[in-house]
C-alpha cells in the first residue's frame, strides 16, 4: 500500500453519518464510501434512497437506520442496539436544523427542536458510539459545527447556541479521549448551498451581503466538505485532536 493509501484509505472501516439524506451529510457519506468505508445512514424518514443508490455506485454497502433526533429518547432506543451489533469506526454528527425568528419572539418550541436535534442528540449519540471506540482504543468522531460556532448570526439564537456548544463539546470530548486514540474534531462549513441556507439565498439583501464577504467570491457546495471529512476520518489525522476546521472560502479571515 502506498503512503497516500495508508494515510487516507478508509477500506475496512464503517462510518455512521447522521442526516445523510441531503446536502453536506449526503456528500460526506458518499465521499467516505468513495474512500472505501461502508456506511450507516441515519435519517428520520423513509427517504434515504438517493444516498443509498450513490453509496452502492461507489461499490460500498450501506445500512439505513431511522431515528428522530429531535427526540433525544430515540437515540438510546435506536443507537444502543446498533452499537451492539455493528462496529462503528467513524461517526459523523451532521444532522442539524435551523429555525429563524427574532430573538425577542423566539418560541420555546423552536428552541427545544433546535437544541434537541443539534446538541442533545449529538451528545447522547457520541457517548453511545464512543463507548466501544474507547474500549478498542481506536475511533474517529467528526462534528459538523458552523461559522455560528464563532459568531452570533442573525435571527437564529438557538442555532448559534447549539453550534457554539458543539464546538465546546468537540474540545471537551477530545481532551478526555485523545489519550485513548479516539480523535474528536469538527468541521465548520461556511455558507454552503443546501436546504439549510435556502431562505438566505432567496433573500436578495442577505445573499448579496454574504457573498460580498466571502473572499473566494462564491458560495460553497456540499462536495467542498468531503476532503476535510476524509482527512478527519482517516489515519492522516491521528495526531489532530479538538480542532475545528473551517471550510468557508475565507470568511473567518475577513
Ligand atoms: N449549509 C450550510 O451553509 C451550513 C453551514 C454550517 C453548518 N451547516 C450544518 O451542516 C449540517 C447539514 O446541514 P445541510 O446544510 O446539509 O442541510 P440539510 O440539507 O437540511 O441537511 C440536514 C440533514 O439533517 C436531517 N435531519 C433534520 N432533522 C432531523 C431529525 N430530527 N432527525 C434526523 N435527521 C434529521 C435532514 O433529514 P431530512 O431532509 O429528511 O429532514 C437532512 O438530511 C447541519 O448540522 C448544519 O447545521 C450547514
Amino acid at each position: 500500500m502506498d503512503l497516500i493509501q495508508q494515510l487516507f484509505s478508509l477500506e475496512g472501516k464503517t462510518a455512521l453519518v447522521t442526516g445523510a439524506r441531503t446536502g453536506i451529510g449526503q456528500a460526506i457519506a458518499v465521499g467516505l464510501a468513495e474512500a472505501g468505508a461502508d456506511v450507516i445512514l441515519l435519517g428520520h424518514q423513509d427517504n434515504m434512497q438517493e444516498t443509498e443508490e450513490l453509496v452502492s455506485r461507489a461499490g460500498r454497502s450501506y445500512q439505513t437506520v431511522l431515528a428522530d433526533l429531535s427526540d433525544p429518547d430515540q437515540v438510546e432506543s435506536v443507537v444502543a442496539p446498533l452499537v451492539e451489533r455493528t462496529q462503528i469506526d467513524i461517526l459523523v454528527n451532521n444532522a442539524g436544523i435551523i429555525r429563524r425568528e427574532p430573538a425577542q419572539q423566539y418560541s420555546r418550541e423552536n428552541w427545544d427542536q433546535v437544541i434537541n436535534t443539534n446538541l442533545t442528540s449529538l451528545f447522547l449519540l457520541t457517548q453511545l458510539v464512543a463507548g466501544p471506540m474507547l474500549a478498542r482504543k481506536e475511533g474517529k468522531i467528526i462534528h459538523i459545527a458552523s461559522l455560528l460556532s464563532f459568531q452570533g448570526g442573525i435571527l437564529v439564537p438557538a442555532y448559534t447556541a447549539s453550534k457554539h456548544a458543539v464546538a465546546g463539546l468537540t474540545k471537551a470530548f477530545a481532551n478526555e479521549w485523545a489519550g485513548q486514540n479516539v480523535q474528536v474534531n469538527a468541521i465548520a462549513p461556511g455558507y454552503i448551498s443546501t436546504n439549510n441556507t435556502e431562505a438566505l439565498r432567496q433573500d436578495p439583501d442577505r445573499s448579496t451581503s454574504i457573498l460580498g464577504r466571502i473572499p473566494a467570491g462564491k458560495w460553497g457546495e456540499s462536495n467542498d466538505l468531503v476532503g476535510s471529512a476524509i482527512f478527519l476520518a482517516s489515519r492522516a489525522s491521528d495526531y489532530v485532536n479538538g480542532h475545528i476546521l473551517t471550510v468557508d472560502g475565507g470568511w473567518m479571515s475577513r
